[in-house]
């Protein structure tokens, strides 16, 4: 056989190999964690690159102001995790350094900021994203990202799923020859299950009537077509709940039909979908920088923005006048994941206030607008004033 095409299969060997090491970890995985059985919830902090440690700071601050009373009585701790830059990762030419992901796992919760993820021909090593490495190494399945606009009727929740497809063995894929690459797109029925039922369960309890599977199976036929049938599987033991199928093409474009995407709710996607999707459906809420999410996973659970570290504000001088609000809104779905959901819709409220009625200051990511520090005091004392 050809000397390629017996060194690709080695590859594709040990690929295969590997996710099923993967599957029967899934299998053997135990229930969520339950936050209020734990003496001290650790939180970690990773500031990120660009933008990152200015905006997670800010968000840092707000949450510390919200559980004064929490950390005073040592029920929650912050925990600083500095070595997640850019310089160190490509230092160890690791998505995430060994002694950095054991600071990871010593945590119960991380607040994350945006880390910058060198593309193929930048001249910088060819390392894994850090936030891919970190979905997959903590197991973070389920990518939770809510968009609302109020006044247009927009409330959606875009359940990612966030360990497989694409991004499953994205940075694996084989050169065979000088002339032919092959990536490869991964799904396993366990994958598919939990987050099928991490959406339908979040849309029963949270009045949601339509889950939209939205994939391309009419392309990936394989693939996409298991992911389908594995979701109409959970669809089935929600019957309250009306489940419809899209695919990514015609539903990117519904959503910016005003008199049709009012009618969606929950969104349930594939990885690479639900990464190009969600940005999409965040530009309407404002822009990528008012988004934030939650990565789930059953042990450990990561809340970060949806956009990028921003390199050019650096660059250009701008980083101060960074916009915390995507942390922010990350901040309300971790308060809300450990257990404090009072206070998660507190900090909801002032967001609200800050960002869509009052508008006392405004950022605009220029010296037009406010600082970042003076965003993250506006809504501390809007908070204080609910
Ligand atoms: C996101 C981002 C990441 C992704 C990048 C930074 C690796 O776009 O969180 O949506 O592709 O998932
Ligand atoms: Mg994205």
């Amino acid at each position: 056989m050809n000397a390629n095409i017996e060194a690709a299969l080695e590859k594709f060997r040990a690929l295969l190999e590997s996710q099923l090491v993967r599957v029967e970890d899934m299998k053997a995985q135990g229930d969520f964690t339950d936050y209020s059985s734990l003496d001290t919830i650790r939180i970690g902090v990773c500031g990120g690159d660009g933008i990152g440690p200015i905006i997670s700071a800010e968000a840092e601050r707000v949450l510390r102001f919200i559980l004064d009373d929490m950390v005073k009585a040592g029920r929650v701790t912050f925990v600083p995790i500095t070595g997640l830059t850019l310089e160190n990762r490509i230092a160890h030419r690791k998505g995430i350094p060994d002694d950095v992901l054991e600071e990871l796992k010593s945590c119960h919760v991380i607040l994350k900021g945006p880390t910058t993820t060198p593309q193929k021909g930048s001249g910088m090593p060819n390392i894994e994203s850090a936030n891919v490495a970190m979905r997959k190494a903590l197991d973070l399945f389920a990518n939770i990202r809510p968009v609302r606009v109020p006044e247009e009727g927009i409330d959606w929740v875009i359940f990612r799923e966030n360990t497989e497809g694409a991004y499953a063995v994205g940075k694996d894929g084989i050169n065979v020859t000088e002339d032919l690459a092959v990536d490869f797109t991964i799904t396993t029925k366990q994958g598919s299950d939990r987050i099928a039922r991490i959406a339908y369960d979040y849309a029963a309890k949270n009045g949601y009537k339509r889950v939209s599977i939205v994939t391309k199976a009419n392309i990936i036929k394989t693939t996409d077509g298991n992911f389908i049938e594995d979701c109409r599987r959970v669809a089935a033991e929600y019957p309250d709940i009306l489940t419809d199928e899209w695919y990514a093409d015609i539903m990117t474009a519904k959503l910016v039909d005003k008199k049709r995407r009012t009618d969606f709710g929950i969104l349930l996607l594939p990885n690479l979908y639900g990464d190009i999707i969600s940005d999409e459906a965040a530009e309407m809420q404002g822009g990528v920088g008012t988004a934030g999410c939650a990565n789930i996973g059953k042990r450990y659970a990561m809340f970060e923005a949806i956009h990028g570290s921003a390199p050019r504000m650096i660059a250009e001088g701008r980083g101060d006048y960074a916009d915390p609000s995507s942390m922010l809104r990350a901040v309300v779905m971790l308060l809300s994941h450990i257990g404090l959901q009072d206070r998660a819709d507190k900090l909801a409220r002032a967001l609200d206030i800050c960002m869509l009625e009052e508008k006392k200051i405004v950022i605009t990511g220029r010296p037009t607008g406010a600082t970042c520090a003076e965003f993250g005091e506006y809504v501390m004392q809007t908070l204080a004033s609910l």
